[in-house]
């Protein structure tokens, strides 16, 4: 007997459900779901699963699921290759000892500079921000989470020494989650598959580059990357290792980090009451100041909001595994070589953990803890993402220093649409500049995010 015929399964064929999931993966999942419950097979070999249960049996079992490699080939000693020589690509001790490593990059011992670095290019990007201004908060929002990890972790001024590195990392994001790139993955000129290879060397060179300056600095003690550079020279880690861990610093959840800032901004606009919460909480614990990191520790409204937002609309909203040896879901058995999916979006729309699941309403991360494992934005278990506390550090700083100046609100009748299949994110998002004081008004939206959210 086919190991996964138990599971419910739809009748279609899996080119078709490909076709379906391509072209909007979050209603597909979520139809898959309210059809045929929380284990749904497309195929024999790919099965996608809804529960808090069986997250915790797929996630917390490093050893039997492992993750998935790139849609794509990466040709061996090419500098695509070692631009994935990272954590994510990687399972077992390896995994363990490159995590290992990029979390001590990012330990706590480090945040003073975080802080610093993240602060200067807030305050450098919205010095040229007005009251009356309309502005797409996708790419303002970009060009803050591109250039923050070049100043903070790198020490490299993005608008000066570091514009080269950001402008190559900005392309080499876009390519990687067009979709053409994984469709039609061939080295022939004109295609973008042709286009990452050339970037992928172009970044190399520019890591390399970088490597070179921080060594003729005399590799600073209070800096991440001598931290790395140290590790290459006691050959904890190779060549390939450093140009990954470098890789995965400058880029990981850069595009995650924009879509919820954008996200969030939007959200809080279309509920007056809440923002004004969150201004009186700001006025009281940071009063007009950028605040400190201790401050932000104690923003729960702000810390709400994120949390809330990455609920409802999480970037990754959806993650895969392959199982490595015959083994079982619940009651089901699941052949060696399936890929499970795991879906974010979905799990954190179950209206019995989630009261009122498709509204926007942050105030219940004060009293609620859900399961880890119905809360994923992050993912969880032994793989889950080693970047999130400096992420979300990162993302409340932005928010109280933009929420200080500024009320956001769309412009009437604007559009706004969510998109992507590796990344969710709004496909624009125009939002005016209004001063703080004047009262808010409420403008409704068109577009497709009604499907995901209820606005009323
Ligand atoms: C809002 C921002 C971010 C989001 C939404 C996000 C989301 C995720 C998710 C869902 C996973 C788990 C995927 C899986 O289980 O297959 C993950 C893993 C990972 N994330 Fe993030 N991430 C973000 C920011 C970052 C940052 C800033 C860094 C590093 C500076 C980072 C580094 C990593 C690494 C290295 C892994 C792989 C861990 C492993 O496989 O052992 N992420 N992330």
């Amino acid at each position: 007997m086919n190991p996964a015929e138990a599971i419910p399964a739809p009748r279609a064929p899996i080119w078709w459900h490909n076709l379906q999931f391509w072209r909007n993966p979050l209603t597909f999942m979520e139809t898959l779901h309210r059809d045929y419950g929380d284990i749904v097979a497309i195929s024999p070999k790919h099965i996608f699963i809804f529960s808090a249960d069986y997250n915790q049996q797929a996630l917390n079992n490093a050893q039997q699921f492992h993750t998935v490699k790139v849609p794509f080939p990466t040709p061996p000693n090419s500098a695509l290759a070692r631009l994935f020589t990272i954590p994510g690509q990687m399972n077992g001790p390896e995994n363990r000892h490159q995590r290992q490593i990029m979390l001590t990059t990012l330990h706590q011992k480090y945040y003073d500079r975080y802080y610093q670095g993240i602060v200067q290019v807030i305050t450098h990007h919205l010095a040229t921000w007005r009251v009356g201004q309309t502005r797409d908060m996708l790419p303002e929002m970009n060009q803050i989470t591109l250039k923050t990890p070049c100043q903070a972790i790198f020490d490299l001024d993005p608008d000066g020494e570091g514009q080269q590195v950001v402008k190559l990392i900005e392309a080499w994001g876009d390519t990687l989650i067009a979709s053409n790139t994984t469709l039609f993955p061939f080295n022939l000129k004109g295609l973008p598959y042709h286009h990452l290879l050339r970037i992928s060397e172009q970044l190399e060179t520019e890591y390399t580059r970088l490597i070179q300056r921080q060594r003729a600095r005399g590799l600073p003690s209070e800096a991440p990357l001598s931290y790395l550079i140290e590790q290459y020279d006691e050959k904890h880690l190779t060549w390939a290792e450093l140009i990954g861990q470098m890789n995965n610093l400058f880029n990981a959840g850069n595009t995650s980090r924009a879509a919820v800032l954008a996200w969030t901004l939007f959200l809080i606009s279309q509920h007056p009451d809440f923002l004004g919460m969150v201004q009186a909480e700001l006025r009281r614990n940071v009063a007009g100041n950028i605040p400190t990191a201790a401050e932000l520790a104690n923003l729960p409204l702000l810390e709400a909001a994120i949390k809330e937002t990455m609920r409802l609309l999480p970037p990754v909203s959806w993650f895969s595994r392959t199982v490595m040896a015959d083994t079982q879901l619940g009651d089901y058995p699941i052949a060696n070589g399936t890929t499970i999916i795991c879906s974010p979006f979905v799990i954190q729309r179950h209206p019995d953990i989630y009261p009122q699941p498709h509204r926007f309403w942050p105030e219940r991360w004060l009293t609620t803890t859900p399961n880890i494992y119905a809360y994923l934005p992050f993912g969880a278990g032994p793989r889950a993402c080693v970047g999130s506390n400096l992420a979300l550090f990162e993302m409340k700083l932005v928010l109280a220093m933009i929420l200080q100046q500024y009320q956001l609100t769309p412009p009437a009748q604007a559009v706004i649409n969510s998109t992507g299949v590796m990344v969710s994110m709004p496909q624009a998002m125009p939002l005016e500049l209004w001063p703080r004081e004047v009262p808010f008004i409420k403008r409704s939206v068109r577009g497709n995010i009604h499907e995901s959210v209820n606005l009323a």
